[in-house]
């Protein structure tokens, strides 16, 4: 089968591989329809991320239909169309008890990480049963993709963890493709204001379409300013920090209104100041996570209803041998205007 594999820092190709073999009751082998690229891919590619080795097969996100299941999978069979979770779940550990998907002692994101990935014509799905999806008939499979990870990270970490309330403040800083599935789902709970902060015009146009209240360009140094300025010198009630920089953080403890809350979703590879000295009267709640798609079976009827539209999210779409161009395409956003790529299989 074809496969795209991570060959070190700065590399990739497009290989043939053998087929994945079951190597657990609970395995599942599923044939992918269409898979996407995350900006994680590209941080693997940068080699920030340790625990992924040369010769893995990339891609954490998709669809597709169960080609075989073993002995100890009972919710899925042959033929049935998947959502996969970007998280594989034991659901038996502690954390899977707690609802901590993120931290499963034998799972967590492991797929295009520490075990093959879905950016292949097939994939092994450890414990299928508590980490794949039945797609409902009639969905979106376009759609569905922008389910594996982004939505449920942007709701879970951003939305939730932010405690985004009707009436309330939000700002979002960062308005790529993890930042707008916070302002989509931010949407569900009626926020008064929602302000996209970006240094791209482009994503800032994108944001404004996905229902954002007001954008600020902040590459002119005065994010903060302008942000007290439009909320009467206050700040806001909920920050949602979807870029992952010292810099990216420390806007937010500006902008963090009294009471209000910050909620990180950046992953951080450097240490960020914690202002203390300013911060420890202000009644403000910091909070981080790893997304744990606790949400997705919410998220899937809110699809179903039409309550959300994740397409709004994809920009191009890309054959899987076409793979290298679709890398090209996201890595290179601030020319492309790329969001979400779809690399379709056949
Ligand atoms: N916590 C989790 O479970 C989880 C899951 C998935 C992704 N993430 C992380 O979420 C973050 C966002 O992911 P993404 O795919 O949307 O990334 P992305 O790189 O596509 O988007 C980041 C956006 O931030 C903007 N930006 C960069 N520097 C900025 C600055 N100084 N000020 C304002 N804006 C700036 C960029 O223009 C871009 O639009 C990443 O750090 C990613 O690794 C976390
Ligand atoms: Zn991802
Ligand atoms: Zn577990």
């Amino acid at each position: 089968m074809q496969a795209l594999v991570y060959a070190g820092p700065g590399k990739k190709a497009l290989e043939k591989r053998p087929m994945p073999a079951m190597s657990a009751p609970s395995d599942a082998i599923v044939r992918m329809t269409k898979t996407t690229i995350c900006g994680t891919d590209l941080h693997i590619l940068k080699g920030d991320v340790p625990t992924c080795h040369p010769g893995r097969i990339l891609g954490h996100e998709g669809t597709g239909v169960v080609e075989s299941v073993g002995a100890a999978v009972t919710a899925f069979k042959a033929g049935d169309r998947v959502l996969i979770s970007c998280i594989s779940a034991c659901g038996k550990c502690m954390y899977c008890r707690k609802l901590m998907y993120s931290h499963c002692t034998t799972g967590g994101w492991i797929l295009g990480n520490s075990i093959d990935g879905t950016q292949a014509e097939f994939v092994r799905i450890p414990y299928a049963d508590t980490s794949l999806y039945p797609i409902p008939d009639g969905a979106d499979e376009e759609a569905l993709v922008m389910l594996s990870d982004i939505l449920p990270t942007g709701f879970e970490c951003g939305v939730l963890n932010g405690r985004v309330q009707p009436g309330n403040t939000v700002a979002i800083v960062g308005s790529g493709p993890i930042g707008l599935a916070a302002l989509l789902t931010a949407q569900f709970y009626s926020p008064a204001e929602i302000i996209m902060i970006d240094l791209d015009d482009n994503r800032l146009e994108a944001a404004r379409r996905f229902g954002a209240t007001a954008v600020v360009n902040s590459s002119a140094g005065n994010a903060v300013e302008t942000v007290m300025k439009m909320t009467g010198n206050r700040g806001v009630d909920t920050v949602i920090e979807a870029v992952g920089l010292p810099a990216t953080f420390e806007l937010c403890e500006k902008i963090a209104a009294p009471g209000g809350t910050i909620a990180n979703i950046g992953v951080h590879g450097a240490k960020v100041d914690l202002h203390l000295e300013n911060l420890w009267d202000r009644n403000i709640t910091i909070t981080t996570r790893l997304v744990d798609t606790v949400s997705t079976p919410m998220l899937l009827n809110s699809l179903r209803s039409n309550k959300i539209d994740p397409k709004l999210l994809i920009t191009h779409r890309f054959k899987l041998d076409q793979v290298m161009d679709a890398y090209e395409t996201f890595a290179h956003a601030a020319q492309t205007r790329a969001l979400k790529v779809i690399i379709e299989m056949h």
